[in-house]
């Protein structure tokens, strides 16, 4: 019922078959080029998270990259990028998640995170939710206490709550179909 959210979900874009027949490709994109919708969105997620005491932003490759950084600069946090393998040049740790087929890895520098930081993880879209666990727990495994999870986009007919259980997931827009 906030009214920025009708402008937000009008400026994100469907693209039927893509990467694959049969999926619905949420395109955040589009949005990218409305400023006001753009901000919009940062704008909430920065009023929700600014009074929480975060002082870590980690970002998940590659769209959580585009999110990630002006809510961190908003709030006065530091953004951590949690990249797709052999990306980061310095000492990394690795959490691996199942994908539909085949499988997947995050990677984060050691050190980018300290023992007790709170943590907000930002990525565009959570279907599954697999992507999200394995963030949540490659950030626990440094001590990183990760408060919520936020992302723009919820496709809760690929059931993420199953696989993140109970874990804090704030999502800007419900997509239904
Ligand atoms: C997409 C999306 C999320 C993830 C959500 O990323 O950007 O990160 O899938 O799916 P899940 O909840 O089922 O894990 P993708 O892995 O396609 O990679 P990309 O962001 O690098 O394009
Ligand atoms: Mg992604």
């Amino acid at each position: 019922d906030d009214p920025r959210l009708k402008s937000i979900s009008a400026a994100i874009r469907v693209v039927p078959h893509f990467p694959k027949p049969g999926i619905m490709f949420n395109d955040i994109t589009t949005l990218l080029l409305h400023p006001k919708a753009f901000k919009g969105a940062i704008d909430i997620l920065v009023d929700r998270y600014r009074h929480r005491d975060i002082s870590v932003v980690a970002g998940i490759e590659a769209r959580g990259f585009i999110f990630g950084p002006p809510i961190a600069l908003a709030i006065g946090a530091k953004f951590v990028p949690l990249r797709k393998p052999k990306k980061l040049p310095g000492e990394v740790i690795s959490e691996e998640y199942e994908l539909e087929y085949g499988h997947d890895c995050l990677q984060m520098h050691v050190g980018a995170v300290d023992v007790g930081e709170r943590v907000l993880v930002i990525d565009d879209v959570v279907a599954t939710g697999g992507t999200l666990c394995a963030a949540i727990k490659l950030l626990e495994r440094v001590g990183g206490d990760v408060v919520e999870c936020a992302c723009l986009i919820g496709l809760p007919k690929f059931k993420g709550r199953v696989k993140l259980k109970e874990k804090p997931v704030y999502v800007l827009i419900e997509c239904l179909t």
